[in-house]
């Protein structure tokens, strides 16, 4: 571990940036708004491997943009950089408008959360010590740092009680993982980068996880950069997603319904999977307004929410002999068959 300081993102004390400014998602927002921009940034080993090369990204305030590619392609040098954990060979780096190569690296590290590949847990600290890193680098008050533990620990689904006192090596991998994200919150870092955060955490915690970081997310603004294996991970949670192939070049960046939908080229389509509508259904709402009401004769057809995936309708539709399915929208039932189904992914909001 060459920087474990560095493992433990904070903000300054009780930063809650652009939480008031941003509901919801700032793709495509405006300039001013940028907080992570890199331009044309390279990195080169000194052993002559190219991990990124020439990438140009850009993140705004309260958005997470994912990273997305095959083992090696550059994800985590990629974040490395936006925290001056690796040096870029070329191009510029900015974080808020500053070129990170000119500041203070400890002021950049304590205003940005970071959860490392592997938990990074400091192993002769206990959890509620490791959680308290950023906190104590700030100067909190006991007090404060003490509740704001607790508060972390019950959101990433930890009971301060059992787990607090207890040293890395009594926790399963998932749990290390889950004190990692926990410790990377504390302090409501105004920037976040986490490598494959939830890896570790079997399906069922996932999700759970997935849910209650994203609303978190939303509630505070906070920008995050996250790496992920998991393309349902990525569709989920990602305003924008980057793919990325061997050698760190970008191949699309865009939102995760365009990347499905029409993904730039054959590398991405491939990447994505031949099943890359099913994915998008997970992600594509109903608008019911677009459908007709149902007549007295629909009464026997399945029946869905309005709050439905068109993936739930679609399951929901194998039930009913002519490929149609009830909707209870906000102004009564419509129905939904198949030809409203391809022309709902057509236009992929
Ligand atoms: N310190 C280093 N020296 C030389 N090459 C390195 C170094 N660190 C990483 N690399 C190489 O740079 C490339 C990108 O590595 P990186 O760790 O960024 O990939 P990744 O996309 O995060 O992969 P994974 O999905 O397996 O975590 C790889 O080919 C890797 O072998
Ligand atoms: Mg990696």
């Amino acid at each position: 571990m060459d920087d474990n300081q560095a493992t433990a993102g904070g903000a300054a004390a009780g930063a809650v940036p652009g939480a008031a400014t941003r509901p919801g998602s700032a793709v495509g927002g405006p300039a001013d708004d940028v907080v992570i921009a890199l331009e044309g940034v390279t990195k080169r080993y000194p052993d002559g491997t190219v991990a990124v090369h020439a990438l140009d990204l850009v993140v705004h305030r309260g958005e997470i943009c994912v990273l997305v590619g095959p083992s090696g392609c550059g994800k985590t040098t990629t974040l490395r950089m936006i925290n001056r954990l690796v040096e870029p060979t070329a191009g510029r780096l900015e974080v808020e408008g500053v070129d990170v190569t000119r500041s203070d690296v400890t002021a950049l590290r304590r205003r940005i959360g970071y959860v490392i590949q592997a938990a990074g847990l400091f192993p002769h600290w206990t959890v509620r010590r490791n959680v308290a890193t950023t906190c104590r680098l700030l100067g909190w008050e006991r007090a404060r740092t003490e509740a704001r533990i607790d508060e972390v620990l019950g959101l990433v689904g930890l009971d301060p009680a059992e787990f607090g006192d207890r040293y890395p090596h009594q926790l399963s991998g998932g749990q290390q993982q889950r004190v990692g994200v926990a410790r990377a919150l504390a302090a409501d870092p105004p920037v976040l980068l986490m490598d494959e955060p939830f890896g570790a955490v079997d399906p069922v915690a996932r999700d759970r996880l997935q849910a209650e970081f994203h609303a978190l997310q939303r509630r505070l603004g906070t920008t995050v950069v996250m790496v992920t294996h998991d393309l349902d991970e990525a569709v989920r949670l990602g305003d924008r997603i980057a793919v990325l192939r061997q050698g760190g070049h970008l191949e699309q960046y865009d939102t995760p319904a365009r990347i499905l939908a029409e993904p730039a080229t054959p590398f991405v389509a491939d990447f994505v999977g031949s099943d890359r509508l099913i994915t998008l259904m997970a992600v594509t709402g109903i608008d019911a307004g677009t459908l007709p009401a149902a007549g007295p004769a629909d009464a026997g057809l399945p029946e869905v929410g309005a709050g439905a995936t068109l993936r739930e309708a679609v399951v929901a539709m194998l039930g009913s002999a002519d490929a149609r399915v009830r909707v209870r929208g906000p102004s009564g039932p419509v129905v939904l068959g198949l030809a409203d189904v391809h022309r709902l992914l057509a236009q992929p909001s």
